[in-house]
């Protein structure tokens, strides 16, 4: 046999280690197309590469990739950051960041491996030559590594400064794909926009230099392994679609709740508060999981599709209204897991008199066929109870009470998707008490990730880069979505700024957030579901 290139030795290898890899995986979630599938050799250029963002969530994730051998053996990465660094000293910051933050520790020979494929280009945003520089950079590593011309550019960056980076990206003409092979694709984090305006622009300023199909808008929770479970739940199983429905269902909860404050982002979270940073995103992607109608097929058109429909059909709330059907809430000091912490006013970097919103709840009603009458509750806040997203599907009660005069009344079925933590589903239902009388008593039937896979579910981060450079965008949201869940929102924030100053802080720290959210639901007869 001929001795192999370097190029051959490394793809068999990793062919090698891919197979062994698949044998020692087993969990059924994971097999299939996706597993095969290995991107086309690229160059990824993060912007923003010293940020937080980066070294928490980018780095581990591209690295558990690597680990795992699904990365291309012909990648490499151009990390772009204003700071001083050489390739040495960032690699060596990388390093750092795996050591706290790689959810499997890389062995060493790994670690060295993944660390040689990452290159520093120091530049300011806002300095032409650098990104000349950057061109040249990306022109000469295809030659040198064979990465074909493909690249995705990750802006990992300030908001503010995207613009800025994709004209200059366009100006460069660093956007032009091959002819013939070559793609350019763009990942943008959130948040997309501040408002309904702002997003407009924003995807105007996008679409002047890509394509939409080149576009990937990050929404965290759409990697989440439970939320990608949600489609599976409804449309891989026969017997709930037919119950999803008006017919049956009383209303919805969702809480994405956080026992964390905002931790060292207090001056971004000043400009964000709960319902940009959580409520237009998370929460309404979650609802739109929940409400759409299934999808034809699996092409990310296909679904986006649907998902978008259901945000066209929650109706914004008029001005009126919104301070019957929206709360807002601010932490003040309180206990949190046994341990004081204080207010949100006295958190770093921000205003002793803000007025930022920390929680925020809200009754939506998707106004369409399956869902009319049928109110969407959801709620978020920083610094509540304990960590917990969950969406809870509560059933009507049954049409005649047989058995009224029982010792215990039934209560309404219940289907809880738990996102996270304790990640799984639990279906509630009455049975009788073993005895010789008459009981009921609510039991439930649980499924739990941990007991039912033996093996650990991938972070959101690695889902969403590995499908950015597979090129397929399902798990992104498309620049009219954005939109759609802008023109919901909007009007809340414009509201607060007309009407009066709102009386802040107004739960403690620790607790479920201020009592006008149990009002909300009390209004309609409801509770929130005890988390
Ligand atoms: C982010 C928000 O999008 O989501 C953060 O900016 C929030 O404020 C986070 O803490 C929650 O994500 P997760 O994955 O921890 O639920």
């Amino acid at each position: 046999m001929p001795p192999r290139t370097i190029r051959e030795e490394r793809i068999a290898l990793g062919g090698k280690r891919r197979r062994a890899a698949a044998k020692a995986e087993v969990n059924p979630l994971r097999e299939g197309l996706r597993l095969e599938r290995v991107p086309d050799p690229h160059i990824t250029v993060l912007f923003g590469s010293t940020g937080d963002l980066s070294h928490r969530k980018v780095f581990p994730a591209l690295a558990q990739l690597s680990r795992t051998n699904l990365l291309p053996a012909d990648w490499a990465l151009i990390a772009v950051g204003r700071r001083p660094f050489d390739d040495e000293s960032f690699r060596a910051e990388v390093a750092t960041s795996l050591k706290q933050y790689a959810r499997v520790a890389l062995d060493p020979d790994m670690e060295r491996q993944f660390l040689g494929r990452i290159t520093y280009h120091r530049g300011d945003f806002s300095d032409s030559a650098s990104y000349d520089a950057l061109s040249a950079k990306i022109e000469g590593m295809h030659l040198e590594q064979g990465t074909e011309a493909n690249v995705l550019f990750y802006l990992a960056t300030q908001p503010s400064a995207f613009p800025l980076i994709v004209s200059e990206i366009g100006r460069c003409g660093m956007d032009h794909e091959v002819h013939g092979g070559g793609w350019r694709r763009i990942v943008v984090e959130k948040p997309f926009g501040r408002d309904l305006d702002s997003a407009r622009k924003l995807n105007r300023e996008m679409l002047r230099v890509f394509r939409e199909a080149q576009i990937y808008r990050i929404d965290h929770y759409l990697g989440k392994e439970t939320v990608r479970n949600l489609m599976v739940f409804r449309f891989a199983n026969g017997i709930f679609e037919p119950l999803w429905n008006r017919r049956y269902v009383d209303h919805v909860q969702i809480t994405v709740a956080e026992s964390l404050g905002v931790e060292d982002r207090g001056a971004f979270y000043e400009e964000t508060g709960a319902v940009r940073d959580v409520l237009q995103n998370h929460l309404l992607q979650l609802l739109s999981l929940v409400a759409m109608e299934p999808p034809a097929t699996l092409a990310a058109d296909a679904l986006r599709d649907e998902k978008l429909k259901v945000l066209r059909a929650v109706a914004p709330a008029s001005k009126a209204n919104i301070s019957r059907q929206i709360v807002r809430g601010q932490y003040g000091d309180g206990w949190v897991a046994g341990n004081p912490v204080p207010g949100y006013r006295a958190e770093k970097e921000v205003d002793g008199h803000s007025e930022t919103e920390t929680f925020v709840a809200g009754r939506f009603e998707v106004d369409d066929w399956r869902w009319s009458g049928v109110p969407f509750y959801l709620r978020t806040g920083k610094r509540m109870a304990k960590r917990a997203t969950e969406i809870a599907i509560q059933f009507r009660e049954v049409p005649h009470r047989l058995f009224a005069e029982a010792a215990t009344d039934p209560q309404p079925n219940l289907l809880a998707i738990r996102v996270q933590p304790d990640e799984g589903i639990l279906l509630r239902f009455g049975s009788k008490v073993p005895g010789l009388g008459l009981a009921i008593r609510p039991v439930t039937m649980d499924f739990t990730y941990g007991t039912a896979f033996s093996t650990d579910a991938p972070e959101a981060y690695e889902t969403l880069i590995l499908d950015a450079m597979l090129g397929d965008q399902s798990l992104f949201t498309r620049a009219d979505e954005v939109e759609a869940a802008w023109s919901i929102v909007t009007p809340i924030h414009e509201a607060w700024v007309d009407g009066p100053a709102p009386e802040f802080p107004d739960y403690a720290a620790g607790t479920w957030g201020p009592e006008a959210a149990d009002d909300l639901l009390a209004r309609d007869g409801r509770r929130w579901r005890r988390l």
